[in-house]
């Protein structure tokens, strides 16, 4: 498929690469870019070579947030009757291999809301998180009022929102927000490097654990731990598992087949 504000790449054979691809803006989300992005990402989760997905920006910016242009032209009716954001938005959400954010530059608004709907984020030492809708008499929109204080915690959840400052990706890593930082020419490099590790291992597990932690997020402890256990019994009847047993014990190398 040919797409005009992302463009998408395979490396390695098993990591499929989405790069947000709208420079003039500084990759400034609009509607056809979100439709593009949930397209890649849905075929990416639909092929079977592939085994992690990472979504990037440029050196400059991951995203600068909803096109201001844009919305500046909405009202009420506009958005509520369209479903603005819910419609088409929240793709990434629903994919169920593990997705990566490759963070670089501004990650602001929606630019942050986005890379926190993927499963962890990679933050080159110049990225710059922040929720500065309150500058624009909104208030984030996709996630960020949910997101960003499960994963950074109240106190600094409210500064960033109510102030509109921006967090540096040493602050980042800090508050939990990124798992790690890297210097800026080997984002990609190390991105792909953990990409890779992912799309080796058992596919299964992979996407179990991944439902398995998200629900974390959703749900009582009981409930979450419940769900942990009945994923991690099910994976008794799959043949990674007895691959990856039998080749520990044997002092082998595995070799998974993703069943
Ligand atoms: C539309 C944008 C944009 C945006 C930048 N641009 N951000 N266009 N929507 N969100 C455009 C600028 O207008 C400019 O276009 C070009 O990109 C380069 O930006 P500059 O401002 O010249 O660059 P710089 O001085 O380096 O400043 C970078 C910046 C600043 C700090 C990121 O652009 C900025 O503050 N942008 C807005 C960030 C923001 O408020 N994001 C939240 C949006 S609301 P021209 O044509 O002049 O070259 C949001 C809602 C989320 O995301 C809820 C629903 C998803």
């Amino acid at each position: 498929m040919a797409y005009e504000t992302i463009e998408t790449r395979i490396e390695a054979g098993k990591v499929g690469i989405v790069a947000l691809n709208r420079p003039k803006q500084l990759n400034a989300l609009n509607d056809q870019l979100m439709d593009e992005l949930g397209a890649a990402l849905k075929a990416f989760d639909a092929d079977d070579a592939i085994g992690c997905i990472v979504v990037t920006g440029s050196q400059k910016a991951f995203a600068a947030g909803a096109d201001i242009s844009v919305m500046t032209k909405y009202s009420f009716a506009d958005v509520y009757k369209s479903e603005y954001i819910s419609r088409n938005w929240e793709h990434v959400r629903s994919i169920r291999k593990p997705v990566i954010a490759a963070v670089a530059g501004f990650a602001l608004g929606g630019g942050c809301e986005l890379a926190m709907m993927c499963d962890f984020i990679i933050a080159a030492d110049n990225a710059r998180f922040g929720q500065p809708e309150i500058k624009l008499g909104i208030i984030p929109g996709a996630g960020g009022t949910q997101r960003l204080p499960r994963s950074v915690g109240k106190s600094k959840a409210m500064d960033m929102i109510l102030t509109s400052r921006m967090m540096d990706a040493q602050e980042a890593e800090r508050a939990g927000l990124v798992s790690r930082v890297v210097p800026l020419d080997k984002l990609m490099d190390e991105v792909l490097a953990a990409a890779i590790v992912i799309a080796d291992m058992p596919r299964l597990a992979a996407m179990a654990a991944k439902e398995s932690v998200n629900r974390a997020f959703e749900s009582p402890l009981s409930d979450g731990v419940m769900f942990e256990r009945r994923l991690f019994h099910a994976l008794f009847s799959t043949a990674d598992q007895e691959e990856g047993m039998e080749a520990f014990l044997a002092k082998r190398a595995p070799s998974f087949s993703h069943r």
